[in-house]
């Protein structure tokens, strides 16, 4: 009754993972302005740094094709840069000093055959978000804060240049005519671009970097995220096939958690994945990942999370896994839960579980579906065992602050009840949030039928014990 596998309790542990030639004479460059240049960084650049690079840059644009420069091999393009550069530093005589000279001809090398001023940003690891708003506003956000940089682009064409150049290795465009467009980075960094007359002050990019290591449910624990005993919890969530929700506000760490849950999954377990841009990473053998497809140039071949859904029950699939549910496909969802499909996941934005709830009865009436409101919500019910509900807190910590349970109706009311909350308890002299994960004293939640199944309710109990303690 609770899908298959029973004599397996160790599923608790994490499962073993599984040249351009020079056109003309450099020389005839303009006027170069003499200045003291800074290296790229967040604090360090000057106004006269931007115009002698763009000066240089200039001059370089004059002497070299740079669509040949773009087809050749990345090193030996950088050489043949260098080489001209140089030359018309020395000509131009602009006093740098050697690291200096360095510097710009890596910030010239970026801007021509990579993402220009983004590169040092996309090669940091402890960027979560890159936010550029037109040329001259780019953003960060540090663990989980948000920092202005000093970093700019030369005009907004640059910026364009570069949105474009992005968006066309996923086979795009980006102009007035379509001036939205999601994306991917070659590695595998979620990209959205939104351009003028749409976006009033210049092109708009916001870029969620990949993380190649992605957080575990103990690094969760490490950052005060969740209690070990709430972890616990979660684990056993997620290896006894409870159909859950994750819900949150944008950037709260719904996929990382729906990624972390994934990892209690038993590596036998057939998994399909649907995303609207693939960053799960599983770590199981027998997994099938699918994306949708926005519309091409000519508005066809759009492929929505609900074809996606539709398709996969036809896949044989034992889990279902939903990057995010926004629309339509919520209905489907709720059927793959409830029609032998245990254990399926996806996130939703909500501020609270009740509000998830509500969200989802929302987009299954706005998908057309004309099901009186009780139906929809005994289908909900149903459905869904657990909603984990994650929180970007104020000052910028990431918590789970809820673990709660849909348990069923009580006339038209859908009843929950929450097992592990956080509370917040005040605030340190930094201005971080105090707080801790208290068990709401419930010994036997409504799963409890189903850890035994999987054997695992002495687990439960003990965690669940921990928690309250
Ligand atoms: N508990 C956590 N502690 C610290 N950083 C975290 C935590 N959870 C997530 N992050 C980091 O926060 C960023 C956003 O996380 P994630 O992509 O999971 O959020 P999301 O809610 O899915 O966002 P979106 O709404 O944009 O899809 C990532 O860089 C991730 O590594
Ligand atoms: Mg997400």
């Amino acid at each position: 009754m609770f899908g298959k596998r029973s004599e397996d309790s160790a599923a608790i542990q994490q499962p073993a993972a599984a040249p351009a030639a020079p056109k003309t004479s450099p020389v005839s460059a303009v006027e170069l302005p003499q200045a003291t240049m800074s290296p790229r960084g967040p604090e360090n650049t000057s106004e006269t740094y931007y115009e002698t690079k763009a000066t240089i840059f200039n001059a370089l644009f004059e002497t070299i094709d740079v669509s040949a420069l773009a087809s050749m091999e990345p090193a030996r393009a950088r050489e043949e840069i260098r080489t001209i550069v140089d030359e018309i530093i020395a000509i131009r005589n602009v006093r740098l000093s050697v690291a200096e000279q360095n510097q710009l001809i890596t910030e010239i090398c970026d801007d021509i055959l990579g993402y220009g001023p983004l590169e040092p940003l996309l090669a940091r690891d402890d960027i979560a978000d890159i936010m550029v708003n037109g040329a001259k506003h780019v953003f960060i956000e540090v663990d989980g804060k948000m920092e202005k940089t000093s970093i700019r682009f030369r005009d907004n064409q640059q910026l364009m240049n570069i949105c474009q150049r992005i968006v066309s290795q996923v086979g795009r465009r980006v102009d007035e005519a379509s001036p939205i467009c999601d994306a991917r980075l070659l590695d595998g960094s979620r990209v959205n671009v939104i351009a003028p007359p749409l976006a009033i002050d210049g092109p708009t990019l916001t870029i969620r970097k990949f993380k190649r290591d992605k957080l575990t449910l103990n690094n969760l624990v490490e950052f005060n995220s969740i209690s070990p005993a709430g972890a616990k919890v979660l684990s056993i969530i997620g290896a006894c096939r409870c159909n859950v929700l994750i819900s949150g506000g944008t950037g709260s760490g719904k996929t990382t958690l729906l990624n972390c849950l994934t990892a209690f999954i038993h590596p036998d377990e057939r998994i399909i994945t649907c995303e609207d841009s693939a960053e799960l990473q599983l770590q199981q053998p027998h997994v099938v990942r699918l994306e949708t497809r926005p519309p091409n140039l000519e508005g066809k071949g759009k492929v929505t999370m609900t074809d996606l859904v539709k398709n996969c029950l036809r896949m044989r699939p034992e889990r279902i896994i939903v990057g995010e549910v926004r629309g339509p496909e919520a209905f489907d969802l709720l059927q793959a839960m409830n029609t032998g499909h245990d254990g399926s996941m996806g996130t939703l934005h909500a501020n609270s579980p009740r509000e998830a709830l509500s969200r989802m009865e929302s987009m299954i009436t706005m998908g057309g579906f004309n099901l009186p409101m009780k139906t929809i919500r005994e289908m909900i019910t149903g459905s869904v065992d657990v909603i984990v509900q994650a929180a970007r807190l104020r000052d910028g910590s990431r918590r789970i602050t809820k673990i709660t349970e849909v348990i069923g109706m009580e006339g038209d009311v859908v009843v929950t009840q929450d097992l592990i909350s956080y509370e917040i308890e005040g605030e340190d002299a930094d201005g971080k949030i105090i707080g801790s994960h208290k068990s709401t004293g419930i010994a036997r939640p409504n799963f409890w039928d189903r850890a035994r199944y999987f054997n695992l309710e002495k687990d439960l109990a003990e965690a669940l014990d921990a928690a309250g303690s």
